[in-house]
């Protein structure tokens, strides 16, 4: 897939990647960028449905009416994933509409929360493997090295695609606004080349080999696509373009 549009409109609907998988393009949000200004920022979840039916939500977007309704035909909403501790924004107003769901907190999550004051109920913690509700479905592991965030990647299995929030950003420049484009591409996370964004890699420094040692587990699971929260997914080549993005962790 070359020119992934049909990847981000319409928004908040459902689009289907793989059997029992589906992302939502959710709505563009404002994120402060320099000399005061803001920059529409993307946001996307991904949702699998597991072998009993249940739905498991990664990174919920800011739902609406006809979002909720295209998911309950799908099934029922059963795990709200907050991947890190800055994807948990939207997890409220769905566990608002599905309070059977498990709402599971990723490292640091909760107390981010309550930093910015905003109140969410968690139920379970991630950790660095998958719970029985999903095991048979989805691998995960927690992404360790940083000294400022860690975040939990899953493979949905039976089609091979790696789910990421911000470990890989990948914007279109035709999206961005052109100082932007320039902010994106010395960050390292312009289309098709997106990357980390470099603020976030300098919290590797030292680091380094422990976060290797995952990225060698993930290479491990022979993805196929990888699903990202903000930018182009990555449709094919899953493997070589998670090998290229996190070539800046390579010894030197
Ligand atoms: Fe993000």
């Amino acid at each position: 897939m070359a020119r992934d549009t049909a990847l981000y409109e319409p928004i908040n609907t459902l689009k289907p990647i793989a059997p029992g998988l589906w992302i939502v393009d959710g709505p563009i949000v404002r994120m402060a960028a320099p000399l005061g200004t803001s920059a529409p920022f993307p946001t996307r979840m991904t949702l699998a449905r597991l072998p009993d039916g249940a739905l498991w939500c990664h990174s919920p977007v800011a739902p609406d009416a006809a979002l909720f309704e295209a998911v309950d035909a799908l099934g029922p909403v059963r795990h709200l994933v907050s991947p890190n501790k800055l994807h948990y924004a939207h997890i409220a107003a769905w566990k608002l509409r599905y309070p059977q769901a498990i709402a599971w907190a990723s490292p640091g999550v909760r107390e981010r929360a309550a930093g910015q004051r905003i109140e969410v109920h968690f139920d379970a913690e991630l950790e660095d493997a998958a719970p029985p509700a999903w095991a048979g479905t989805l691998d995960q592991l927690r992404f360790k090295g940083s000294r400022a965030i860690e975040e939990v990647v899953f493979l949905h299995r039976p089609s091979a695609t790696l789910i990421l929030a911000d470990l890989i950003e990948n914007f279109e420049a035709d999206r961005l606004a052109t100082p932007m484009r320039w902010i994106a591409r010395l960050g390292g996370v312009l289309a098709p080349d997106g990357k980390m964004p470099l603020d976030m890699r300098l919290t590797y420094l030292g680091h380094k080999a422990e976060a290797r040692a995952c990225i060698e587990r993930m290479l491990g699971w022979r993805p196929q696509r990888i699903v990202l929260a903000h930018g182009r997914c990555f449709m094919e080549h899953g493997e070589a373009e998670l090998r290229r993005a996190f070539a800046w962790l390579s010894p030197l």
